[in-house]
């Protein structure tokens, strides 16, 4: 596995192992990898000849009172998890090589980012995207891999590598999680032992809203009350949103006749977690009995 930790020399080694016909398979990360980055590696290592992981706790998706300087960090062992599972370049940029004193230009993908955990946390898309950018012009991938997990976040790379027309098929693979449903996160390592108890209400929550499809409720706000009065009664969890919408433009859906996504963001004590289920339902007159 070859290390690397400046622009030039990823862009340099992409460069040659484009011209000599390899495809490459990006999965851009912020470390404190667990089997969720993983399985991502894994669809990359399936799919393509050479697999390039970063690793980069980006500073400008992270508001100021947000959790940047505690966020966890542990190279040696995210470069033998790395080597581990066959990747074969993994890219880790300094802060002052990704954004140099006279860095200006952000990119802004814009209706993507107004909902769900946009009003919650100001400027984060803004960048995401501008890092996720300059991340794949550096590794000039084919393919680059994003998880379900933060479905927002990988709805708006998806968006800005069409809008900006960039030659890279974006792959978004399902969530990861722990035995109890919990979704696998590099923050779950700040909860403790009664806060991790607590977590499990998120995904505990979605499958109540998912229970509710299946049994036939197409109407949003019902199934939004019942999921409310499950997760507004744990301890320890404080909701800042639970919204059903549509998949692609996620805009919230009153009717429920097809795709849609239901997410959650709820802090755990000090710890903001996210979590949703995509369901494929069928409208009400297209139900089979
Ligand atoms: P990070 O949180 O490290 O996640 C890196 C990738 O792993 C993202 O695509 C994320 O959706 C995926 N991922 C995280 N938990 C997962 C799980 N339980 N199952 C499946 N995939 C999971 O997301 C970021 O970093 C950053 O915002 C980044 C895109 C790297 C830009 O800085």
């Amino acid at each position: 596995m070859r290390v690397i930790k400046t622009i030039k020399q990823m862009q340099r080694l992409a460069a040659s192992l484009r011209r000599g016909g390899k495809t490459i398979g990006f999965v851009p990360t912020m470390g404190a990898l667990h089997e969720g980055h993983l399985s991502l590696i894994r669809a990359a290592r399936k799919a393509c000849d050479i697999v390039a992981v970063s690793i980069f706790v980006n500073p400008t998706q992270f508001g100021p009172a947000e959790d940047y300087t505690i966020y966890p960090r542990d190279s040696k062992r995210d470069a033998t998890l790395c080597r581990n599972a066959g990747v074969d370049i993994l890219f880790c940029p300094s802060v002052e090589e990704m954004y140099p004193a006279d860095f200006q230009t952000f990119v802004q993908v814009e209706k993507l980012s107004q909902g769900l955990c946009g009003p919650h946390r100001l400027g984060h898309f803004r960048g995401v995207a501008t890092v996720v950018l300059k991340l794949l012009q550096t590794v000039q991938p084919h393919q680059a891999f994003f998880g379900q997990k933060d479905y927002q976040q990988s709805r708006i790379i998806q968006q800005m590598v069409q809008d900006l027309a960039l030659s890279i098929r974006v792959r978004i693979l399902p969530t990861v999680r722990e035995t109890d449903g919990l979704a696998m996160s590099s923050r779950n390592i700040h909860l403790n032992r009664e806060e991790r108890q607590a977590a499990t209400v998120i995904y505990r929550t979605l499958k109540l809203g998912e229970e509710l499809i299946r049994q036939g409720e197409r109407t949003s706000h019902v199934i939004r009350k019942k999921m409310l009065e499950l997760i507004r009664h744990a301890s320890l969890v404080r909701l800042d949103y639970l919204a059903i919408v549509a998949p692609k433009n996620l805009q919230e859906i009153r009717e429920i006749t097809g795709p849609i996504l239901i997410a959650i963001a709820a802090w755990i004590g000090k710890t903001r977690l996210i979590d949703n289920l995509r369901l494929d339902s069928e409208s009400k007159e297209g139900r089979r009995p």
